[in-house]
């Protein structure tokens, strides 16, 4: 039996547009924090006498067993395959996978899962081959499988662009992520769907030089430990990504009231406080919130005052 586990991360420079599907080749660099405490587990058992591999949800006590439809079972056990090949293992296997995190949390889970599948495989070469696939060969071939999984494999920041994944590190970490649940319902369009979608919009023309602008004055924003300009960079961000959509032809959108109402609690903090988390949004309705270490206390207060927010603090996992 092999086993892996990987993070998920949350993007503050989005992944938005592809060059190339095939090989989930990022239009604009992309820059993201792991999320350790939000994991996907995945164990791989061999086979004997089977004549492909299956999929089955992994139950174990605390981990919750993805509810994965035919389609997302296929492309999970396809992507398996494609690494199989790549890799040159030999046999058929049951691949088995949860996450320590609920499906309704507010965070896709395919970018732990993907890198996981594909850190599985690492293990299984290790064990048949007896050879080490190194860090960043898995992540490339991970990003075939899901673009954004490529960026679990470092911690704790990761940066992304057109040759690959990084590890990065800036004078900020430790911090402390919360999802506001804002819908859990399944997403009418998909973010494969997304970025097929996004290049339509007449605001995509020179979104590839605002990512890469942002990216670099929240850089700036890190290493010069400004975090009201960091906070001002991630917001306008993810307004950037969401007016794309918003002005795709024809147009689509996660945003609804509660999401609105969610934005205009963080705003209304930084007012009174002069400070706050860093606030973002992915493809999907849910607003996710990263405060610095020394905010903790503000982090739950945040929570407990605010009960009509559904706020899910990552201390409340594992
Ligand atoms: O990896 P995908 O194809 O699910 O794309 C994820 C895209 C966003 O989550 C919206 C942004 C990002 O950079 O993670």
């Amino acid at each position: 039996m092999y086993t892996a586990e990987a993070p998920s991360n949350i993007a503050l420079i989005k992944y938005m547009g592809k060059t190339d599907t095939a090989s989930n080749t990022p239009t604009n660099p992309s820059l993201s924090y792991t999320l350790k405490h939000f994991r996907t587990r995945v164990e791989a058992e061999p086979l004997s006498n089977a004549e492909s591999d299956c999929w089955e949800p992994l139950t174990l006590e605390r981990w919750t067993a993805p509810d994965l439809s035919q389609k997302s079972s296929d492309r999970y056990l396809r992507f398996f395959n494609q690494l199989k090949q790549e890799l040159g293992i030999r046999g058929n296997f049951r691949i088995r996978s949860a996450n320590n995190f609920a499906p309704d949390c507010g965070l896709a889970s395919s970018a732990s899962s993907f890198a996981a599948l594909t850190m599985v495989a690492g293990e299984i070469v290790r064990e048949q081959k007896s050879s080490l696939v190194g860090r960043d060969v898995l992540a490339k071939m991970s990003q075939k499988g899901s673009g954004s999984s490529c960026r679990s494999f470092f911690e704790p920041w990761s940066i992304w662009d057109e040759y690959g994944s990084v590890p990065a590190e800036f004078p900020v970490k430790g911090l402390l992520h919360q999802a506001i649940m804002v819908g859990s319902e399944k997403k009418e369009i998909s973010s494969s769907e997304a970025h097929k979608r996004v290049v339509s919009s007449l605001n995509f023309n020179g979104r590839a030089e605002r990512a890469r602008e942002r990216m670099s004055q929240l850089i700036d924003a890190f290493q010069g430990e400004n975090w009201e300009q960091a906070f001002a960079v991630v917001w306008a961000e993810f307004w950037d990504m969401h007016s794309l959509f918003e002005t795709s032809m024809p147009p689509f959108g996660y945003m609804n009231e509660h999401t609105l109402a969610a934005l205009a609690e963080v705003k209304s903090f930084w007012k009174e406080h002069g400070d706050g988390p860093l606030c973002t949004m992915d493809a999907g309705p849910n607003v996710h919130l990263l405060w610095r270490d020394d905010q903790r206390a503000w982090a739950l207060k945040f929570a407990q005052d605010r009960p009509n927010l559904k706020v899910l603090s990552e201390e409340a996992i594992g």
